[in-house]
């Protein structure tokens, strides 16, 4: 199986497997509710604070996460959070996601960044590293709706230790009905 962060030309297709994945885990709300986040992230974010990786079968794009800038202003460290991942109704439960969060979390770790969060299922995070944190440590943008979802890794020999907020992301995430 293929990854791939070669998403040129491809942001439709990318924008249809968040749609189609969330509508048929979510709702048809939470679908079109990521799918438009999906494609505010690829269409308004700049290069550099924004990755994009890729699963492929067959020409085919079965898996996708999304990582952006996670800007906290007194903080020297670089840091980029991990959301939204979908891996297609069909192909879940076969491994697909683990195996692109860490070539996704490896490909952070090359590029430089030093902490990755995330926001979900603590225990399917667990499984590639993540463990949860307190906004104490690691103020959000906005007030979680789930603080027990707010999770973090250090990518480099340092532990994790507290961010110092407040914290910024792009403008694309930038509404409480994200968090
Ligand atoms: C969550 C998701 C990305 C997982 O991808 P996947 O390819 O199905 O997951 P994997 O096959 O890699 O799962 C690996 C392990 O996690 C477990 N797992 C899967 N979904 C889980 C969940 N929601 N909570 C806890 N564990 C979960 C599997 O049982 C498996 O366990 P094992 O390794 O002990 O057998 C996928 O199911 C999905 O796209 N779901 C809908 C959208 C979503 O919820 N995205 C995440 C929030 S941003």
């Amino acid at each position: 199986m293929p990854f791939s962060t070669d998403t040129q030309g491809r942001d439709e297709a990318i924008i249809e497997l968040f749609r189609a994945t969330f509508t048929a885990s979510e709702g048809a709300e939470e679908g079109a509710l990521i799918g438009d986040l999906v494609r505010n992230l690829l269409a308004s974010t700049a290069q550099q604070d924004r990755f994009v990786f890729i699963a492929e079968e067959d020409g085919a794009i079965i898996g996708g996460i999304l990582s952006s800038r996670l800007t906290y202003e007194q903080d020297q460290r670089t840091v980029f959070v991990l959301a939204p991942v979908a891996v297609a109704t069909d192909q879940q439960g076969k491994g697909i996601g683990q195996r692109l969060l860490n070539h996704g979390l490896a490909a952070l770790r090359s590029a430089g960044v030093d902490i990755v969060m995330t926001y979900g299922d603590p225990g399917y995070y667990a499984k590639v590293g993540f463990k949860p944190i307190s906004e104490a440590d690691a103020p959000a943008p906005f007030k979680l709706q789930r603080p027990e979802g707010w999770l973090a890794q250090s990518l480099t020999d340092r532990a994790m230790s507290p961010l110092k907020g407040p914290s910024r992301c792009v403008e694309a995430l930038n509404d409480p009905v994200y968090w």
